[in-house]
């Protein structure tokens, strides 16, 4: 299927992205406005041609009726019998949105007014710190959103405890005072190993201080009863439905920790944000939608051209957990080896993605960026203005480092260039040597998404668009992005070798090297 799109990327021979823009109307050719940002994708290869193949494809593979599907409620989950209506939960206009013929919408403004009912109370109370245990989409989401949301604080203090390494509640919990702190136990399932461990280190915790934990914990689980028989009453439980994954849920009763945080406004305007993405989403047409664009540069970089990875770099330090957020979003929806059908695919699944916010990454990682063998598409976020009035100056020097590093991208800096450069410091064959070194290839692709500032309108706007990339890119490699059994495997032998690693299993370890690093722990272990 992507026969075209292939012939076209052998086509482009040495062509140089720069001299696209000899064509005075590129730029805004290949940017696209909508809801108030902008998404510049001029500095990739894709011209007319290209970018007429790529809608093709989203065409033939049935995009815009995917889509439909989704937000109408079909089970479009199909490896798991699910609808997939994270779409519903900022649905604030209350359209009725069905399930097997039943309205989901009362029960999700139910859940919300139950959280803001909450929220306002514990805001109002003399509660100081909020200790969310939750692990992968029970915590990437909310971490993420409120540390980006961080000018719109006026809650409780909210940490945010995930690992199982007793190193992260142990340094949590220092920072607390046991009579003032409120622990919200976030797992769909109030199955997994991480987050019910924290759970009861932190009922411990409480114990030790002689503080009683009845009121002190809060659950966000689908699962009523175990909340139950970890000592939850139901009042104090928020459950959400299966077509709700985790990595798509800080929209939801996962989101009560930013709730806390910002206030039930701010959520609300949080979810307005998200909200107003996915009208455009399904309202506008394919080659003005900006997910679909984002979707389909992604799949020309990385199916078509075979670039593995994608670097995520917000110039927005409140940004700084975006790209991890984005990898489970992303490796965990399409990071799958075989399509719909269980065939193996014929292409690349999803790409690597990773990054760090600018300009840090500046100096770190971008020397391969700019000189290394292997070419990284870049996707910048900026705003145009910061939080800070007294630090314009920062924010000035922060776009402008933004913008000059998609440009160098862009340009290099090619062997004449770098000899000009050192010409008055060497000469002869050590002048050539070292301009060498100086060489930029350029011609390496990114994207900008631009908008007025981090708010929580924003923010919801920017998230959600990456939610419908991440479907649009699914639909069209056929891969369903909202299961995850790649992630069992390893749970099922972390279980298997708990008693091992504890010494209480005389069971051998085949496996020599498995056997071998258990040796080591057992010969090291704290006596
Ligand atoms: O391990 C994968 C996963 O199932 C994620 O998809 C999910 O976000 C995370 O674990 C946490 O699951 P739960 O909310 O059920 O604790």
């Amino acid at each position: 299927m992507f026969e075209t799109l292939k012939s076209l990327a052998e086509g482009l021979g040495d062509r140089r992205i720069e001299d696209l823009f000899a064509d005075a109307d590129r730029a805004d050719a290949f940017s696209l406005e909508a809801l108030g940002m902008r998404f510049d994708y001029a500095k990739t290869q894709i011209d007319d041609d290209i970018r007429a193949a790529l809608l093709d494809l989203a065409e033939s593979r049935g995009v815009a009726a995917r889509r439909d599907a989704m937000v109408a409620g079909q089970k479009i989950n199909e490896t798991e019998g699910r609808a997939v209506l994270h779409t519903a939960l900022r649905n604030l206009d209350a359209r009725p949105v069905l399930v097997e013929g039943r309205d989901v919408m009362p029960g999700v403004l139910d859940t919300l007014a139950r959280m803001e009912a909450l929220a306002n109370e514990i805001r109002g109370s003399d509660v100081t710190d909020v200790v969310n245990i939750g692990i992968g989409g029970s915590d990437l989401g909310p971490v993420m959103a409120t540390l980006a949301l961080a000018p719109y604080h006026d809650g409780p203090r909210c940490h945010f405890v995930s690992n199982v390494d007793g190193a992260d509640i142990a340094d949590t919990l220092r920072r607390c005072d046991p009579a003032r702190t409120v622990f919200i136990v976030a797992s769909k399932t109030f199955t997994t190993i991480e987050t019910m461990t924290n759970a009861g280190t932190a009922k411990r915790w409480l114990a030790e201080k002689g503080v009683d934990a009845a009121g002190k914990f809060i659950a966000l689980s689908s699962d009523v009863a175990r909340a139950g028989a970890f000592g939850i009453p139901p009042e104090r439980c928020f459950g959400f439905a299966d077509w709700v994954g985790g990595r798509y849920s800080v929209w939801g009763p996962i989101g009560l920790a930013l709730m806390l945080a910002i206030g039930p406004e701010g959520f609300t305007a949080f979810l307005r944000g998200a909200e107003a993405m996915d009208r455009h989403f399904v309202e506008a047409p394919l080659a003005v939608n900006m997910p679909v664009l984002l979707a389909l540069v992604g799949v020309w970089h990385n199916q078509v051209l075979g670039h593995a990875t994608r670097a995520v770099l917000p110039y927005d330090n409140r940004l700084s957990r975006l790209p991890a957020y984005l990898q489970q979003l992303e490796m965990e929806s399409n990071g799958k080896g075989v399509g719909m059908d269980g065939a193996a695919l014929p292409y690349d699944s999803g790409p690597i993605v990773w990054g760090e916010p600018g300009t840090n990454g500046q100096h770190a990682f971008y020397q391969l960026i700019h000189q290394g063998t292997r070419v990284v598409p870049c996707e910048f976020l900026v705003a145009a203005q910061g939080h800070e009035p007294d630090l314009r100056h920062h924010h000035a020097l922060l776009v402008a480092n933004c913008l000059a590093q998609s440009k160098a991208l862009m340009r290099g800096r090619s062997l004449d260039e770098a000899r000009a450069k050192v010409a008055g410091q060497f000469e002869g064959d050590e002048l050539e040597r070292q301009a060498r070194h100086r060489v930029f290839p350029g011609n390496r692709p990114s994207t900008t998404l631009i908008y007025p500032l981090l708010d929580p309108e924003t923010l919801g706007k920017i998230v959600a668009l990456y939610e419908h990339r991440v479907f649009v890119e699914g639909v069209i490699l056929g891969i369903n992005p909202y299961d995850q059994w790649g992630v069992e495997l390893g749970k099922e032998l972390a279980t298997a070798l708990g008693p091992l690693v504890r010494g209480e299993s005389g069971a051998a370890e085949k496996d020599g090297s498995t056997a071998a690093l258990l040796k080591f722990v057992h010969t090291h272990k704290a006596t």
